[in-house]
């Protein structure tokens, strides 16, 4: 009996697979985000045929290598860093960010670097052409001739030229940008961004060739196509950075073969992205030691304590209602600090309009930062500095106490090796059994928010 092809709609946002159009996704609640899909049926005779011929075999689970496979360790620490170690023969990596963050420039110089060390890489570039590539390389002093550019936007060729050349590494720049002609919806639609995706890693978890794709991010900050693109690689690595600002932030948001939250810092130079070795050095290389209205926090980035500069200033409000702004730091925190600081404290801040800020264009997720942004707000209200070598960490609570931070002797060294003489922490985290402090730091245990600001302040 011979199947039709059948039309399914599925929505862009979860990618949830509906029966029917609707203008509203009943799986995510978004609105019109579903796109028509035509499903070819399989050919005939084809799969589950019966019988195990070239299906893989169970395995007894110690037979089962540790490693995924050799990584093919990079030149540049930061990116190693990112990936886990290297890039994994036969891995999918998304690789997100906005327009003109740097997306193209790092994977060209990550291209050159695979080629520097004897293997073929292919660079598909879908949106740019071979001489504007081309230029960007002479810019950057690559000339390796085992970097070939593809301009190509069809799926099907690029797959053929894949096969053809079997390079060590394949990149593709962007995902958005290229379509398959089995398939006839435009591309970068729901539909294509999958299919060619789909068709991409087959092919390159048979060949054991390691794959990225670059996805542009949306107004919203998501990557643009279906969030299925998400779960259908192995890793999925976010640029970010702010456009005024050199250095760039690369995340990794999801990775099969190593740990997330792992964080690489760039600078934007002229010799493209240079990797930055110790992140919290530019961060705090602007600073001055003495002014008030600044404090030291130690956030972690995932695995990695980076030491930065949160600046506050208070000044007299114009208005009924005094303004709060907050750059780089959760708003909610900063209100809730704000208030801890008015009502346990004894600050009279709602006569003062504050703008807190973090240096360079960081921004910090953890409550560890708390304490900082109270010293600071605390310190240009009052007009006297927080002590040129202390560094600041803890969470602030409701009732004005200081609760303990994760990893405190691995920021500890951190502040230590930047030559911070002091710390301020929370006492409770002192008392943690078989946490080791570095000698060169004294650390001050403090119980409560005013407790912390009298030490901090400079009398
Ligand atoms: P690009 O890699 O094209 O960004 P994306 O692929 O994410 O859109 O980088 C674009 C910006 O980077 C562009 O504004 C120019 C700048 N740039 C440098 O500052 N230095 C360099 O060496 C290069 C190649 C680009
Ligand atoms: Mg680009």
């Amino acid at each position: 009996m011979a199947t039709k092809a059948k039309v399914r709609y599925v929505c862009s946002e979860c990618g949830g697979v509906q029966m029917k159009w609707m203008g509203k996704c009943p799986d995510c609640d978004e609105w019109n985000t579903l796109e028509e899909v035509v499903v070819q049926p399989p050919a005939a005779g084809t799969p589950n045929s019966g019988g195990l011929v070239g299906a893989p075999e169970p395995l007894s689970l110690p037979s089962i290598p540790a490693e995924p496979g050799r990584r093919l360790v990079l030149g540049n620490g930061e990116l190693n860093r990112v990936l886990g170690g290297g890039i994994v023969p036969g891995s999918g990596i998304l690789v997100g960010g906005d327009p003109g963050i740097g997306k193209s420039t790092l994977l060209l110089q990550m291209a050159a670097d695979v080629a520097g060390q004897g293997g073929k890489v292919l660079y598909v570039s879908a949106e740019e052409s071979a001489y504007q590539i081309g230029r960007r390389a002479a810019r950057l002093g690559i000339t390796d001739e085992r970097l070939y550019i593809l301009a190509d936007t069809i799926l099907e060729q690029i797959l053929e030229r894949i096969g053809q050349m079997k390079p060590a590494l394949v990149i593709v720049d962007s995902i958005q940008a290229i379509h398959s002609s089995a398939n006839s919806s435009a591309a970068g639609t729901v539909s294509q961004v999958r299919d060619c995706t789909a068709h991409l890693l087959r092919l390159i978890k048979q060949e054991n060739i390691p794959l990225f794709l670059v996805g542009h991010v949306t107004k919203e900050g998501t990557l643009a196509g279906p969030r299925v693109l998400e779960h259908m690689v192995d890793a999925v690595l976010q640029l970010e950075g702010e456009r005024f600002h050199a250095y760039r932030l690369l995340r990794s948001i999801k990775n099969r073969y190593g740990s997330t939250n792992e964080v690489g810092v760039f600078e934007m130079s002229e010799e493209g992205m240079t990797e930055v070795a110790n992140p919290s050095e530019l961060f705090l290389a602007e600073r001055l030691p003495n002014a008030s209205g600044s404090a030291i926090a130690v956030p972690m980035e995932g695995s990695r304590p980076l030491l930065v500069e949160v600046q506050a200033l208070a000044s007299a409000t114009a208005f009924s209602q005094p303004r709060r702004t907050g750059n780089g730091v959760d708003f909610n925190r900063l209100l809730l600090v704000t208030a801890v600081l008015s009502k346990r404290v004894g600050l009279n801040l709602s006569t003062q309009d504050l703008f807190v800020n973090v240096i360079g264009g960081m921004k910090i997720g953890e409550p560890a930062a708390d304490m900082a942004i109270a010293a600071a707000i605390a310190s240009s209200y009052r007009n006297v500095p927080v002590a040129a070598d202390m560094a600041i960490l803890g969470e602030v609570g409701l009732s004005g106490e200081l609760r303990s931070v994760g990893h405190l002797p691995r920021r500890l060294l951190e502040a230590a090796k930047l030559g911070f003489k002091r710390a301020i922490v929370p006492r409770n985290a002192l008392r943690r059994k078989g946490d080791e402090f570095p000698k060169e730091i004294e650390v001050i245990g403090v119980r409560t928010l005013v407790e912390a600001l009298d030490a901090a302040l400079v009398k």
